[in-house]
């Protein structure tokens, strides 16, 4: 398996990994669903944990099985965002745009927070791969320059993500010339890159944009290489890697997108029927 080709596959994230033989990965790009945002519609679906901190032990135990499937020189670029304690609200209404956005139950205040709390769950799942044995390298901003007013006025709107830099080893793959900041400076920890909406998936996704993943496989991987991400979603990690000719693994558990996906890796010409 994976000796020369990409592949997709459809199914759990955990079970498919734990099919695949150590040490053949070279990148992980990848934006698990965040806890208690989304619902993608499908049993079996991370981020509808009863708590978050059933989310972050259901996510950092996944991501053992990354690490046993990355090489010893390999990186995980992980984007994950934050949310809020619901404040007393148990559902949400569906949002007109975003009909994922809706949710029937909305998890209670986790023990030990408050009601309007932000939750630090980029932070909370950090410090678990930590403690799971990542090397935990850089924290990096993602920062939307366009991102969407929110309605609330007793705080600043959030306007930024994060991508966590983790590897294996003290000492992994990282082409440092890979990537120039503005002026030809070497790369700093802030990284503005506007949000993308991706034709007929932006109903459904919260996708990241081909740019944000572009370094992190630039600087993480080398043609050739392997790329993989779990949670596929719209294909973005794996359409990037075959632009930059590395070879891609994309496992996604919703069969909607996995075709989704297949689809357009298909038609870029990066997958063979
Ligand atoms: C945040 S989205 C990823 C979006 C992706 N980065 C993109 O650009 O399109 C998370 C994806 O994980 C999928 N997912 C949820 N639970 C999963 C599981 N157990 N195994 C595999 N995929 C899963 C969801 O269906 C969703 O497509």
């Amino acid at each position: 398996m994976l000796a020369d080709e990409s592949v997709l596959v459809q199914g759990d994230a955990q079970a498919v990994l734990r099919a695949m033989p150590s040490k053949v990965v070279q990148t992980v790009v990848t934006s698990p669903p965040y806890w208690s945002l989304r619902d993608y519609g499908i049993g079996g679906q991370v981020g509808l944990e009863a708590s978050v901190f059933d989310f972050i032990d259901r996510v950092a135990e996944l991501f053992d099985d990354v690490q046993r499937v990355l090489r010893d020189d390999g990186t995980l670029w992980l984007n994950i965002g934050d949310s809020y304690t619901s404040g007393g609200r148990t559902w949400r209404a569906p949002d007109k745009k975003n009909v994922a956005r809706a949710m029937s139950t909305r998890p209670g205040t986790p023990e030990g927070l408050k009601s309007k709390d932000l939750i630090g769950v980029p932070w909370r799942l950090a410090f678990a791969l930590q403690e799971r044995g990542w090397y935990l390298r850089s924290e990096i901003i993602w920062n939307k320059p366009n991102a969407q007013p929110e309605s609330v006025r007793d705080r600043p709107t959030r306007s930024h993500e994060t991508v966590f830099l983790l590897t294996k080893s003290e000492h992994y793959r990282y082409d440092v010339d890979a990537v120039r900041g503005p002026n030809d400076r070497r790369l700093r920890t802030v990284w503005d890159v506007p949000t993308q909406r991706v034709g007929e998936a932006s109903g459904h996704f919260a996708t990241f944009p081909s740019t944000l993943v572009e370094p992190c496989v630039a600087l993480g991987s080398e043609p050739g290489d392997l790329v993989m991400d779990p949670f596929l979603g719209s294909g973005t990690t794996a359409l990037v890697a075959g632009s930059l000719q590395r070879r891609f693994a994309g496992i996604e558990l919703n069969p909607e997108y996995f075709e989704m996906s297949r689809a357009r890796l298909l038609k870029a010409g990066f997958l063979n029927l």
